[in-house]
């Protein structure tokens, strides 16, 4: 999977990028990033990105015309660009979660534009992006987090890019529940034990125990999140129980 990302702030990405999982995912060729610098694309002298608003008021806005350039030069080089998604990241869109990073995984390419300054010309959203997403309600100085976000929970749902084939899939989220705790050795720590259970080896008692647990916390911690999941027959009279 290819993104692209189009940013005023292209320094902020190497280190992230290049660091851990999204590295090894980069060096399999399992994800490929190409970050693109806006100033780039400006034709005066000074690489001027923004300008003050029409009508007044505080803060700059981000001028349309290297934004459009930018993002037209790259999709000019590509073939099939039709069904390219054009992110603006911005608190404005609809709010990122598990689902949409499904969604967006089951593309072979992604544009990303991360907003700067007080915002962007209008036109930008009008006529260039197809989608805008928020990574939450509260606003950020730009959007380069939020694309270093996306991608991260996005590259992660590719096959390969988990040491463990079934790493994502039990996932806080994507069964619709909160995961089940973890442990690991030593068995009994500052007088703390791990659960018996889980040092039996028995798998089908394990994966009971887990789903309860995956229940209770849940149940506990993101009650919303109980009346959107799938619930088989035992979940409910689980449930029904502990009232
Ligand atoms: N830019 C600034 N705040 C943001 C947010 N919450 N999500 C996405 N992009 C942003």
């Amino acid at each position: 999977m290819r993104f692209d990302v189009f940013t005023l702030l292209p320094e902020v990405f190497p280190s992230y990028l290049e660091t851990s999982i999204l590295k090894r995912a980069r060096e399999r060729g399992l994800i490929d990033v190409h970050v693109h610098n806006i100033r780039d694309y400006t034709r005066d002298k000074h690489h001027t990105a923004d300008d003050a608003p029409y009508g007044g008021g505080g803060g700059m806005v981000m001028k349309p015309e290297p934004v459009f350039e930018s993002i037209e030069s790259v999709l000019g080089l590509s073939a099939n660009t039709e069904n390219i998604p054009i992110i603006l990241l911005t608190p404005q869109g609809r709010v990122f979660n598990q689902s949409i990073a499904d969604e967006l995984s089951k593309h072979p390419r992604i544009f990303l534009l991360c907003g700067r300054y007080e915002g962007i010309d209008e036109r930008i959203r009008e006529h260039l992006v197809t989608d805008e997403i928020s990574i939450g309600d509260y606003v950020l100085t730009g959007g380069e987090l939020p694309a270093l976000i996306l991608m991260d929970a996005v590259s992660r749902l590719l096959p390969d890019v988990l040491g463990d084939p079934t790493g994502a899939q039990d996932d806080s989220h994507a069964m619709g529940l909160l995961e089940y705790p973890h442990y690991t050795r030593p068995p009994e720590f500052r007088g703390w034990k791990v659960p018996d259970v889980l040092l039996t080896g028995a798998h089908v008692k394990i994966d009971k125990w887990r789903r309860e647990q995956a229940l209770l916390r849940t149940l506990k911690k993101r009650p919303d999140m109980l009346e959107k999941a799938e619930l088989s027959k035992e979940d409910l009279k689980f449930l029904e129980n502990l009232k």
